[in-house]
């Protein structure tokens, strides 16, 4: 049996990327797999802005970058400037949100988009007041495993999808980003955020979550929490079952991902997790009656490669008059599960993304 992936989740080639962009953000992410990504892909950034100029500066001469901008406005106003790349931790993502919106500028928010369900309903708003695309880098769903999984739940590989099963279990070091060790919130809002929007692009949304949470007793200084198990529930019966662990000291890393069909069974690798941020392609294979029936070969990896995703997708979509895949409405979802996630550990009991969205 021959399945072809869906087209549809590709990373839209050509349309678009004559376009000029201008990066808000000049830290790891940025250097590490923004820019990597862009550059791979002939994109043409103008300029980049960044509250630590020096960083900015260093940044700019690795990357060719013709202007370091002194300022969110100064960088608004270089010519060719069409799309803005912002890359700051969320909370200060609403006001660059506003600045950009205002200019007339469509834009790649990072993830989270915001700390709460409110902010990000906000910023969404502003941008659909001005006019303006507004697109989030959840660019897991560009990753080649759940890319290549999505494509073959939907050409019907699978039959009925059942369970997915995402397990991850590796040693994060925290300490590495001083503000996320600060932060209250850990896991869930800065890095299974990319689990349970897959989750969604894969199953659809869930209609009910119930997550526990722990820590750690070798986390030290860290704040948040470090160990998430979460369920979710799905109409028609469907499960998703997404477990982290960051302080699997003893072991080997585990990043593995596996769903069930009424038809077969999909068993997978998530490549980044096993030595972030180099990390290793995917591993997809399929399973029929107990027997491999197909490996997929995927030669890309997360880092930077699915990077492309989003900023491609924003092109594309600017150029079609169409919404982008991880449109600014469509993540609302996300942070919707994401808070729903955090109250139903707090409160200890299932809660529904409708009693989240409801409140705002
Ligand atoms: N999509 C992903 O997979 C992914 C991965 C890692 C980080 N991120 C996100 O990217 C963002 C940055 O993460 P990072 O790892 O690069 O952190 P970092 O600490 O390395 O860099 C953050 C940079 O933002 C700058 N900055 C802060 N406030 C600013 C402002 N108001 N205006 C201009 N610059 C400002 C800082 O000076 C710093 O250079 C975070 O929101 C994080 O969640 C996303």
């Amino acid at each position: 049996m021959t399945v072809e992936p869906d087209t549809t989740w590709a990373i839209p080639d050509g349309a678009g990327r004559h376009r000029g962009i201008g990066v808000v953000g000049a830290g790891g992410i940025v250097s590490g797999a923004h820019l990597p990504a862009y550059r791979q892909a002939g994109l043409r950034v103008v300029a980049i802005f960044d509250i630590d100029q020096a960083r900015a500066q260093e940044v700019a001469q690795a990357f060719a970058i013709e202007r370091v901008a002194g300022s969110v406005a100064e960088l608004l106003e270089t010519p060719g400037v069409e799309i803005v790349d912002i890359a700051v931790p969320a909370w200060a993502q609403p006001a660059i949100v506003s600045q950009v919106a205002a200019a007339g500028r469509h834009m790649l928010c990072q993830k989270p988009l915001a700390l709460d369900y409110p902010t990000a309903l906000a910023e969404v708003e502003t941008a659909e007041a001005a006019g303006v695309l507004l697109a989030v880098n959840q660019q897991m769903r560009w990753d080649a495993g759940v890319a290549a999984s999505r494509g073959l739940i939907r050409a019907g590989a699978l039959g009925t999808v059942e369970e997915v099963w995402l397990r991850v279990s590796v040693v994060t070091p925290w300490h590495m980003w001083p503000w996320l060790a600060a932060s209250p919130r850990l896991d869930i809002s800065w890095h299974s955020i990319h689990y349970h929007d897959a989750m969604r692009s894969l199953l659809g949304d869930p209609v009910r979550v119930t997550s526990v949470h722990g820590r750690s007793p070798q986390q030290g200084e860290v704040q948040g929490e470090t160990a998430t198990t979460t369920v979710m529930e799905f109409d028609g019966g469907a499960r998703a079952i997404v477990t982290v662990n960051h302080y699997d000291t003893h072991g080997t890393p585990i990043s593995e991902l596996r769903i069930l069909g009424t038809d077969g069974m999909l068993e997978g690798t998530i490549g980044v997790n096993f030595d972030y941020p180099t990390g290793r392609p995917d591993t997809l294979a399929l399973y029929r009656e107990g027997r491999k029936v197909r490996d997929y070969p995927l030669d890309t990896r997360w880092i930077p490669d699915a990077f492309l995703g989003p900023m491609a997708d924003l092109m594309d979509a600017i150029e079609m008059g169409r919404a982008p895949v991880t449109s600014g409405r469509d993540n609302l979802r996300t942070i919707a599960l994401v808070e729903a996630i955090y109250r139903s550990a707090a409160e200890h009991r299932s809660v529904t993304l409708d009693e989240i969205t409801g409140e705002a």
